[in-house]
């Protein structure tokens, strides 16, 4: 089945799809996107994508070229079209292609949207049972994390270090020795005490969506919560850690530079977490 991508208006064969040259999103990474997970061919917390959505365009300065609820009936069209069942629709604005390359915003120049989906097994996805190793290293983006910006170069260069030590992700550490997030993930232990302990939203992190709903489940049976930044050598004493995105949900992080959390394995609240989250999201899904 040949894969079907959403470009400006047009379903295509996703090989075939194509942007200008001078797009901004190319040119400058002058763009934003979201990614949002599909389960039983129906989009997970795709509310709180698109909130984050509208707020990261706000954020640049740039009119969507749909309504967002235009761009809800695209993705559940896209996910039709290509029958997918598991996996994530990608979604990306940038400021468009403008005939000069000028850094100032180009005036009347159409926004780019460009939208495609991905498979991807992530109920039985393996690293659930074995649990991921993650690698520190410094956070040396830029100070506005809270947009969700198609500018990824150091993300990919910190998961790339990760990848290349046999970690799956990189947690990133700012100037005060505390960990942000991770490259594509955001961050929680959980201490021996049984509190779970993620850093609060602020421009230094990006505000997950899937941490967001876990964190509504874990109050919701009274665990305790604690919204603040914590050290790596906190996170190594933690009795167990975890990350969530929307393309993992719930992942244990048994491993941090090469030394256990915990007992270097998944761990029972993270476990039980994940499951609180896979039932409200097939619940939720639309
Ligand atoms: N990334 N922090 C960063 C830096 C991220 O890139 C992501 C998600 C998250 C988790 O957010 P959410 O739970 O809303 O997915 C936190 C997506 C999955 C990506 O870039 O592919």
């Amino acid at each position: 089945m040949t894969a079907i991508a959403y470009v400006n208006g047009k379903f295509t064969p996703a090989g075939e799809a194509g942007v200008s040259i001078f797009d901004r999103g190319f040119l400058f990474g002058d763009g934003v996107y979201e990614v949002a997970a599909v389960l039983d061919g129906k989009l997970v917390d795709n509310d709180a994508h698109m909130a984050r959505l509208g707020g990261s365009l706000r954020e640049i300065m740039l009119a969507s070229p749909e309504p967002l609820d235009r761009i809800r009936a695209i993705q559940a069209e896209l996910i039709a079209r290509n029958d997918l069942q598991e996996g994530l629709v990608y979604l990306q604005i940038t400021r468009g292609a403008a005939p000069t390359r000028d850094f100032g915003f180009p005036p009347d120049t159409i926004p780019t949207l460009v939208m495609f989906t991905q498979a991807k097994n992530i109920i039985n996805s393996p690293t659930v049972v074995a649990g991921i190793a993650v690698k520190t290293l410094p956070d040396i983006r830029w100070a506005r994390r809270d947009i969700k910006s198609t500018s990824l170069l150091a993300q990919v260069l910190a998961k790339q270090a990760a990848l290349a030590e046999g970690c799956q992700e990189a947690w990133m550490i700012d100037s005060d020795g505390a960990v942000t997030e991770g490259a594509s993930s955001t961050a929680f232990i959980i201490t021996k005490q049984a509190t779970i302990v993620t850093r609060p939203n602020s421009t230094s992190v990006l505000p997950g969506c899937t941490g967001k709903a876990v964190v509504a489940l874990a109050e919701r049976r009274s665990l305790r919560i604690e919204r603040r930044a914590f050290s790596v050598a906190e996170a190594l004493d933690a009795a167990e850690a975890f990350l969530t995105s929307a393309t993992t949900f719930v992942l244990p992080v048994v491993a941090i530079d090469g030394s256990p959390v915990g007992q270097g394995v998944p761990g029972e609240m993270t476990r039980l977490l994940r499951q609180l989250y896979i039932e409200a999201a097939r619940a939720t899904a639309t």
